[in-house]
Order: structure tokens, then C-alpha cells, then sequence
């Protein structure tokens, strides 16, 4: 720790242009591999990865009151048991959420609703879409989602057809609509190497996109409103590009790229556009005449396909999200199909083949159980919680608001460490999200947000947070060590093997 600590600190004393030019020499050195070959440095690095590990492994005493199985039971256990102590555990965690403690997280959480989607869950628990025969009930709840989402989102205002289809999260949306471009640039374009142009405040997984389709990533900067530039992205177009991502809206600062410019730059050079709806598919559509923001979906001729995740404000269940195309000569890149397996003739529309019905019929419950005024009165309350949010935070002393966002809010500070605020909110039970680049925090406002009081605790606590940092600077808590660490050390290598050191410690008994 000490020796990290002090690194860190001397680091950020650097002159930005010094680290800048660091950051990118040692961006060149494969420093993990260095590190590896060394076998005291290996040494010095392990015992300083436990000790900021240990840090952020907080015991939980719930789970000690669950068996531990290491090994398959000799002899089942009886359903009872096994009910009663699962019950239990999932009773302590979760108040927090529940009271409105977490961002994003659970976005509806009424225990009603709740009881709608498992009533829905259990009732198909046992169906698979694979076999349309046996489950044609999956075939066309999957249709009428895609169907009213697409409607949703702008279809009635284009004669093109908008189609697609219903996967397990924003991540395998994304990845589908990149290997579609991938594909189509090769077949349609020739292009032998095709590239994405991403803004650098994209979600994280288009570089998962990038990484496991062999696609290559250009990233573009962001402008002073934290906003793509259209500039910088009309520049990066060249020969090789499929595909331009914009975000409606990103994730970290939860702000709107101009989608109109992308949307006629990339028709202008006749590439696709992919807007990542993944959190706001299911808000701005019912935002629109209340607040001032420009299109963002079918309408703009230029966009070719959209993300959009009903397991976030869609209020289904963890584990579904739709992704939509113009046109079905896009989703056909989507399709696996093969044709010589002894297994059979084969066709699965997204990256898994059998798929939980479940999960869809859970979602479509959720869509016809909101309609659109359940869904539009969610996005308005949402919206006028996180105005109120926005407007208290700029009147605390230290802190500010991060461009003009809608419902997720990242606040920074010029003159505290943000990570400090952040570890003292998670000592008053808030479960926030630390960014970086710059540092900052936010917090994505849900109907959990829009109880009475919440929004009011929230800015509370984190005026007393601000206190006690100004009061106690050197005072550090929660995920603050890591984070400001790993915010600033220029080696991002050592940084990325810090993170699955964390991922693994995560799979210890
Ligand atoms: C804008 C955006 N895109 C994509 C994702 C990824 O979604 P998932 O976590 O469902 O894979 C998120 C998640 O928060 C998001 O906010």
C-alpha cells in the first residue's frame, strides 16, 4: 500500500501535460509482462494487489448464516430448508436498494410489480424459444416486444422496416450490432478490417465489442459538455468505417450526443449509425414534450440501429434488452445458421442458443403491465427527481454538476477528493458510481428515487459527506483507494491486472 500510495500521490503533484506524456510512453510498455519476469518486483506487486484487495473485501455476516457447499451435498437438501435460508439472505440485502440507497441498480422495485414478473417467471420458468413448437406463447411475446419497442422508438415515423431481437443485456445487444457491421462491411463494403468510431464516453462494451469481435476501435473525444465531437468523429470517418456509436444517453455523465449531426454525417458517407439507448430507450421517449432535447431515434434517417435494455427502465427482470435494426438485410448479420451439423439444421438469432422464455415472457408482462402512460408518468417523476437532485447539488459548497444531464448525475470537485465524498456516502449506506477521467460520481435516479424523502436524504448526506472530507482530508473509505489509484497511476496494464485480481477474489470460498 505504501508504495503505491506514495507513487499515487507524487504522480498527482505532476504537472497534466507530464502525466499525459508518461501515460502514453508507459501505455507502450507491456508492463505486467516486465513485472512478471521480475521475481521481486512480482513479489512487491502481489503483496500490495492483497492489501488494497483486502481493503475493499468487506465481510458480510448475512452470508455466514447460510450453509457453505464446497462439494454437491451428499443427500439433496429439502426444499424447506433450502427456501427458508434463501429467503432470509435475500431479505437482509435488500433494504438498501429498496429504500433508495443505490444508483441505477433496481429501477422499478414496487413490490407489486416485483410480484407481477415472478408470478409471470414462474409461470414459464420451464420454456425455452429454441423449440417454437413446443412454446409458440416465447415466439410471440419476443415479436410484440421488438414490435412495441420499435414503436417506441420511431418506427411509425419511417417507411423503412425497423426490426430485431429481444437479448440478454445492453452488452449483448451492443456486441450484436458490431459483429452486423463487422460483417456487413466485409460483405457489403469489402472492407477487409472494418472499424467503429466510438466516443471515449461510450459504454464499456463496445471495447468488449471490439476486443472479442477483432474490430477495431477509434476513439473520439468528447467536448466540454462531456457531448461526442462531431468534429473530431467527421475527421475519424475513413475508408475502413462501419459504424459511428453515439449514446442517448452515456453512461457516465448521462448526456446526449448530437445524434442529428452523426445522423447525416453518416449518411453523407453511407456508414451506420448505432445509438446506445441501453438506459434511456425507455425514458426520453416520454420526456420529449416536457424537456428540450433533439431527436434521437428512427425518426433521424441516418440511424441504423439502437440499443435499448428492458431490464433497466423497461422494469422487466434482470437479463433481457432488445436491440433494433433498419431493415432485415442488418439482423440477417445478426443470425447464426448452419447447415451441415449432424446435430441438425441450425438458426439462433443471438449469441446464446437455448435462451430463457422466462425472461421474455417476464418482459413482455412488464411492457403491457406499464403501457404508455405508466411508462410516461415513471419517466416524468424520474426526470423531476433528478432536477431537484441537479439543483442541490450545485448549492453544496465544493461540488459540481457535470454538463446538463437529464437523470444520471456526475457531480466532481475542483478542491476535494471526490472518491473521499464518495467512501463517505458509502458509510452512510449509498452505493454510488465512481468515473474517472475526469474524477467524478453519479448517481442514476430511479423510481426508487422518487419515494418520499429519498431525494432529500441524498442530499443530506452528501452535504455531511462534503463536511467531513473538507474536515479530514487524508480519511478514505469504501472503493476511495482503489479508485483514486487507479485513476491516476499512468501504467493502465498494472491497473487492468489490479481489476481481475479483484475479479478472482471475487470466485474465493
Ligand atoms: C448506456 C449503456 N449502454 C450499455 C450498458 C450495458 O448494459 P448491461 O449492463 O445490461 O450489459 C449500460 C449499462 O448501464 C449503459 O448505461
Amino acid at each position: 500500500m505504501e508504495f503505491l500510495d506514495k507513487i499515487y500521490k507524487r504522480w498527482n503533484t505532476l504537472d497534466p501535460r507530464v502525466r499525459l506524456v508518461v501515460e502514453q510512453l508507459v501505455q507502450k510498455i507491456p508492463l505486467s509482462k516486465a513485472v512478471r519476469n521480475v521475481p521481486f518486483l512480482q513479489k512487491m506487486v502481489d503483496e500490495e494487489f492483497a492489501k488494497l484487495l483486502q481493503k475493499v473485501d468487506q465481510p458480510n455476516p448475512h452470508l455466514e448464516d447460510i450453509p457453505s457447499f464446497l462439494e454437491l451435498p451428499n443427500e439433496g437438501l429439502a426444499s424447506t430448508l433450502v427456501l427458508t435460508s434463501l429467503a432470509k439472505l435475500a431479505l437482509s440485502e435488500q433494504q438498501r436498494w429498496s429504500d433508495g440507497y443505490a444508483s441505477g441498480a433496481v429501477y422499478h422495485g414496487d413490490p407489486d410489480h416485483i410480484q407481477l414478473l415472478n408470478k409471470v417467471y414462474s409461470l414459464f420458468s420451464q420454456t425455452n424459444p429454441l423449440h417454437t413448437d413446443l412454446w409458440p406463447s416465447i415466439t410471440k411475446f419476443e415479436a410484440e416486444i421488438v414490435a412495441m419497442t420499435a414503436k417506441m422508438l420511431g418506427s411509425e415515423w419511417t417507411d423503412d422496416s425497423i426490426c430485431g431481437s429481444v437479448s440478454s443485456g445492453g452488452t449483448e445487444s451492443i456486441l450484436l450490432a458490431m459483429k452486423v457491421y463487422r460483417d456487413w462491411a466485409r460483405e457489403e463494403r469489402g472492407i477487409e478490417n472494418p472499424e467503429m468510431i466510438v466516443p471515449i464516453t461510450a459504454h464499456a462494451a463496445f471495447d468488449k465489442a471490439s476486443q472479442f469481435l477483432g474490430m477495431r476501435k477509434v476513439m473520439v473525444p468528447v467536448d466540454d459538455e462531456y457531448q461526442a465531437s462531431v468534429v473530431a468523429i467527421r475527421k475519424a470517418v475513413n475508408k475502413n468505417t462501419a459504424v459511428i456509436v453515439a449514446s442517448a444517453p452515456s453512461f457516465p455523465h448521462g448526456i446526449i450526443d448530437p445524434i442529428p449531426d452523426l445522423a447525416s454525417l453518416a449518411s453523407e458517407r453511407g456508414i451506420n449509425l448505432h445509438v446506445d439507448a441501453c438506459i434511456g430507450g425507455f425514458v426520453l421517449p416520454w420526456l420529449r414534450d416536457e424537456y428540450a432535447f433533439p431527436p434521437f431515434d428512427f425518426a433521424l434517417k441516418g440511424v441504423t440501429s439502437i440499443s435499448v435494455d428492458t431490464h433497466k427502465f423497461g422494469y422487466a427482470s434482470k437479463g433481457s434488452s432488445v436491440i433494433l435494426y433498419r431493415g432485415k438485410n442488418l439482423r440477417h448479420y445478426q443470425y447464426f445458421v448452419t447447415t451441415d451439423w449432424p446435430g441438425g439444421l441450425y438458426a439462433s438469432p443471438t449469441l446464446a442458443g437455448s435462451r430463457s422464455g422466462a425472461l421474455i415472457a417476464q418482459c413482455w408482462a412488464a411492457m403491457v403491465a406499464m403501457g404508455q402512460e405508466g411508462y410516461r408518468s415513471a419517466a416524468l417523476k424520474i426526470a423531476d427527481t433528478a432536477r431537484s437532485i441537479k439543483e442541490g447539488i450545485s448549492h453544496i459548497p465544493h461540488l459540481r454538476v457535470l454538463g446538463q444531464p437529464l437523470f444520471i448525475i456526475a457531480f466532481a470537485s475542483d478542491t476535494l477528493d471526490i472518491f473521499s465524498i464518495m467512501g463517505a456516502m458509502t458509510e452512510k449506506g449509498w452505493s454510488l458510481n465512481g468515473l474517472h477521467r475526469p474524477d467524478c460520481v453519479h448517481i442514476c435516479i430511479t423510481l426508487r428515487h422518487t419515494q418520499a424523502g429519498v431525494a432529500e436524504r441524498f442530499l443530506r448526506d452528501l452535504e455531511d459527506a462534503v463536511f467531513q472530507v473538507e474536515k479530514n482530508p487524508q480519511r478514505q473509505a469504501g472503493m476511495a483507494p482503489i479508485y483514486g489509484m487507479a485513476s491516476s497511476i499512468p501504467a493502465r496494464g498494472l491497473v487492468g491486472e489490479l481489476l481481475k485480481r479483484y475479479l478472482d477474489s471475487l470466485y474465493k470460498n
